[in-house]
This record gives C-alpha cells, sequence and structure tokens, in this order.
C-alpha cells in the first residue's frame, strides 16, 4: 500500500481510544473488600487450585483449597499461594505455615472435586479435614505434612517468605523441594519424561463460590519465531 500524508480514516478511527471497546472504570480504593474480590476473582480466571496439606506443631493435618496459587519459577522452583483475612482467627492453613514453615501442595483432578469441596469447610483447627473427606495421605519425603494419595500431583513446599499483602492477608512464597507425580500421567523415557495434561484432567476455579472449569478445551498456538514474521511483512528486506 502506497505510503500517504492523507489521514487514513479508518485506521485512526481504529486507534482512537473511543473506537474500542466501552469500558467502566472502578476506582478500587472507593470500594469495599468483597466488591473488590467479586470483580478480581471473576475476571482473573480460571485459577488453578492448590490443595494445600499443613499440620499444627502437634501434628494435626490440615487440608484446604486454595485458588489464588501458581508457579512463580524452576530456578529456584517456586509457587505462591495467597491466603485471605478471615475476620475472626486467621485460616488454619495460614497458622500452620507461619508455625511451620512447611506445606504439600496437591493438584486436584475432576475425579477428587467433591472430596476438595469437603476440605473447604470452615472446621475448627482440631478438625482432620483430610478424614472427613475420606481421603487417605501418603507421608512426605522432607515435611511433616502428609501428601493426598489419589492426587495425581504432590509439591512438598518449605516457606521462603510470608508477605503480609493487607491486614491479615498473606502471600506465600514457598520452594519445591520434592514433586511427586503419578505414574499414568507420565509418558516418555524416564529419564526425560513428559505430563499427559489429560490424563492429570485437572480442575481449575471459575468466577463466583461454585463454578469449576474441565481442562479439556485446549487449542494449539504456534509461538511466533521474529525470522519468519520479519519475512512474511517485509519481503523486499529477505532478498537483500
Ligand atoms: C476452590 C476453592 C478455592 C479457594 N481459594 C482460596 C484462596 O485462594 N484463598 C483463600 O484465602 N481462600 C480460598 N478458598 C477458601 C478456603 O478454602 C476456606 O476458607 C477454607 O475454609 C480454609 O481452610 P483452612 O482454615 O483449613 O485453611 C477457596 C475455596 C475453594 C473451594
Amino acid at each position: 500500500m502506497a505510503r500517504t500524508d492523507a489521514p487514513n480514516t479508518a485506521r485512526d478511527a481504529l486507534s482512537e481510544p473511543a473506537a474500542g471497546r466501552a469500558t467502566v472504570h472502578f476506582d478500587f480504593a472507593a470500594m469495599s473488600g468483597p466488591e473488590r474480590y467479586r470483580l478480581l476473582a471473576s475476571a482473573v480466571v480460571p485459577r488453578p487450585i492448590a490443595w494445600v496439606v499443613t499440620c499444627t506443631p502437634d501434628g494435626t493435618v490440615n487440608a484446604a483449597p486454595y485458588s489464588f496459587f501458581n508457579i512463580f519459577g524452576a530456578d529456584r522452583p517456586v509457587l505462591a499461594l495467597g491466603i485471605l483475612a478471615r475476620p475472626d482467627i486467621p485460616k488454619d492453613t495460614a497458622t500452620n505455615i507461619q508455625a511451620t514453615g512447611e506445606f504439600v501442595v496437591n493438584l486436584v483432578p475432576f475425579d477428587l472435586a467433591e472430596a476438595m469441596n469437603i476440605t473447604c469447610i470452615d472446621a475448627p483447627p482440631d478438625v482432620d479435614e483430610v478424614e472427613l473427606a475420606g481421603l487417605v495421605t501418603v507421608p512426605s519425603h522432607a515435611v511433616r505434612p502428609p501428601r493426598i494419595a489419589a492426587s495425581p500431583v504432590g509439591f512438598e513446599c518449605r516457606v521462603m517468605h510470608v508477605l503480609e499483602t493487607g491486614p491479615g492477608q498473606l502471600l506465600v512464597v514457598g520452594e519445591i523441594l520434592h514433586a511427586h507425580f503419578a505414574q499414568d500421567v507420565l509418558t516418555g523415557p524416564a529419564e526425560h519424561p513428559r505430563i499427559d495434561v489429560r490424563a492429570l484432567d485437572l480442575i481449575a476455579r471459575m468466577h463466583g463460590p461454585s463454578a469449576y472449569l474441565r481442562s479439556r478445551d485446549m487449542f494449539d498456538l504456534p509461538r511466533p519465531i521474529w525470522g519468519e514474521t520479519r519475512a512474511r511483512h517485509s519481503p523486499t528486506e529477505q532478498k537483500e
């Protein structure tokens, strides 16, 4: 297309902010915590779920799901959890992690969704939610909290940092010391295994208190490579 100094009205119109999607602005400082939560937790979806097992200092086992969760590096291998404040007493997971510095993250497949949901019950600290949900645990290698036997993936973690990001609200950063994968979700050679994500069949948290997603609607999008992209957009440059 020939370059012209005359304004290209179609393009100018497209680049005008007004030509984008109409937006509604929210000033978070002027909103209540629950209103902010509703917007944020319904917009940042889907979220993976960490099924976190901790122990009290005297060894009582606790399990609860946390979807403010992700991995944040591999060297060192780190993950983080967001634990919200509770108006009365801190969540058991927060108390136990701060008291012991250890936790295990289990991932949640579709067939464990109901058991996971039982463990989010607001039971008192002396209740073993793992037992309540009828789950079997397996001892960990390096930390006291056990992992959930039926979960396809378990990460034994030691706390690296606990940041208080708001009154009683914690961001827990943990180093993954050991990982356990169910044999049936691994494929390929033992020395260079790959994960069969369809066999994992993990669920993720969506909006609202009870919406979930099953990780089955996948599509492929190869990453762009600069050499090929440049050649497509400036053929003359490629000839040189
Ligand atoms: C799927 C799911 C995800 C959750 N994610 C979080 C989260 O990221 N942060 C949080 O503070 N609570 C989260 N909750 C709520 C806690 O699981 C709930 O408050 C639980 O009672 C805490 O248990 P605890 O006191 O044994 O730690 C989630 C609940 C469900 C069902």
